[in-house]
């Protein structure tokens, strides 16, 4: 079944600072997507295709906005939903204080579909549409993510947290335990449609090694799945990391010891790297997660987004939710600008929706699957909506440039700005999403 949609349309082919500008995209002014079973069939000029379509085919024509592929988000734990913006502390107390105590709750599958079902419209109305997510300790926290993932027909990544010391018992699992709990999960939901696993150890202070070698020896047993982790967020952590682990060199040491890195490893924020962290990360083809939002929110710092790039370390964008203050990629794409003000660096436009698009992409190893709109991608896209609020659309009116266009959507922008999101080519309804689950 063919789908047709026209509109200003664009997508990245490949790293704006590693490319000519002009090669790393593909814009279109008045562009045509053309669908097929909801599948990227071909883009190009309104002009040039429509010429070859038949009359009759569906056509949708977006006018005043901007079509792009759906945001990716690289950190996400939607268990956190609730408890976004807790008052006052940095990473360590911030999780005894609050996440732990949230965390709790997921053991129940009923009210994880619920905080799911939640999470995943917020996730929509902000145009992202593909994340990698952090569950619980709980095996029935993914079993809910998944089902309410499944539901939405959503290409998600998701993992059962690994945690067998350094936390509360109510939380704990054990090497063994959590290896089965894994396996079983794997086997259930990997590959199941479009949802993927990923093997979850929360980070090294709260996993031994005997979990560690185990979440290595899973990673080996199933090719394919994900590994995704925390790594170097704050300074008290990575102290107490050599003092847990004084005979590895370093914190990621700890992970490469356990043969955690990869082409599918993903380190969530990453801001106090070492050079030869950065080019182990890279060696080995693993992402990191630049997470602004979280890292300003926690006081971790600033993240080196120059460092990452020069040793050509994939990077996609995370929200952290709920470290992270935004589900919107456009708000965290202005929270990452901003650490990099404060770093006397300069994010561009360009290099920023890459990182929240195909970067993000490439950081999941799914390139040609989401990300940009090549031929036999999955078609899940957003329409930017430039008119949303009367300060972008007045702005707008001084704009001259793609550049401009791009700096003020993402300066100016939010959840009010996705005017809508597609999942395989099919436009979703928006939810209203106020059940609190309560009854
Ligand atoms: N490090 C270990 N667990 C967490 C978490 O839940 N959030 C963040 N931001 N960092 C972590
Ligand atoms: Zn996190």
């Amino acid at each position: 079944m063919l789908k047709v949609y026209r509109g200003e349309l664009l997508h990245f082919l490949a790293d704006p600072d590693k490319v000519p500008l002009s090669e790393s995209y593909q814009y279109f002014a008045d562009g045509v997507m053309i669908i097929k079973n909801g599948l990227v069939e071909q883009v190009g000029e309104a002009s040039e295709l429509l010429a070859q379509l038949d009359e009759n085919v569906a056509l949708i024509h977006y006018q005043n906005g901007l079509i792009m592929p759906g945001f990716i988000d690289t950190h996400v734990h939607y268990p956190q939903t609730e408890m976004i913006a807790s008052y006052g502390e940095q990473l360590l107390e911030w999780l005894e204080n609050y996440t732990f105590p949230f965390e709790r709750q997921f053991a129940d599958f009923e009210h994880g579909k619920n905080v799911a079902e939640f999470f995943l419209n917020q996730l929509l109305a902000a145009g992202t549409t593909t994340a990698l997510v952090f569950g619980t300790v709980h095996k029935a926290s993914v079993d809910a993510f998944f089902t309410v993932a499944q539901q939405k027909n959503l290409r998600m990544i998701c993992g059962k947290v690994l945690m067998d010391r350094n936390c509360p018992d109510y939380l704990s699992d054990t090497a063994q335990s959590g290896y089965e709990d894994s396996k079983a999960l794997i086997e259930k939901w990997h590959n199941t449609e479009r949802l993927q696993y990923a093997i979850t150890p929360r980070f090294a202070p709260t996993s031994s090694t005997e979990q560690l070698n185990k979440a290595g020896q899973l990673l080996a047993e199933y090719p394919g799945v994900y590994l995704h982790t925390h790594l170097s967020e704050n300074k008290a952590e990575i102290a107490w990391v050599k003092e847990l682990f004084p005979e590895r060199d370093g914190y990621l040491d700890v992970y490469d010891n356990s043969k955690l890195l990869g082409r599918r490893s993903v380190f969530a924020h990453g801001v106090h790297l070492h050079d030869n962290e950065c080019q182990r990360l890279a060696t080995t083809s693993s992402a990191i997660a630049f997470c602004p939002s979280s890292n300003l929110f926690l006081g971790s710092g600033l993240f080196n987004l120059q460092q990452a790039k020069a040793f050509n370390i994939n990077v996609g964008l995370g929200s952290d939710i709920g470290a992270g203050t935004t589900f919107s990629m456009l708000s965290t794409i202005n929270e990452g600008y901003k650490t990099q003000q404060l770093r006397q660096e300069k994010l561009s436009p360009f290099q920023s929706f890459y990182l929240a698009t195909l970067g993000g992409a490439k950081a999941l190893d799914l390139e040609g699957t989401i990300g940009n709109f090549v031929k036999g991608a999955e078609a899940d896209f957003v329409l930017l909506d430039y008119q949303a609020t009367p300060l972008m659309a007045r702005r707008m009116q001084h704009c001259q440039t793609l550049t401009e266009k791009l700096f003020i959507l993402s300066m100016l922008g939010d959840e009010r700005h996705v005017k809508a999101t597609h999942i395989m080519g099919e436009r979703v309804e928006p939810e209203p999403s106020n059940d609190l689950g309560n009854d």
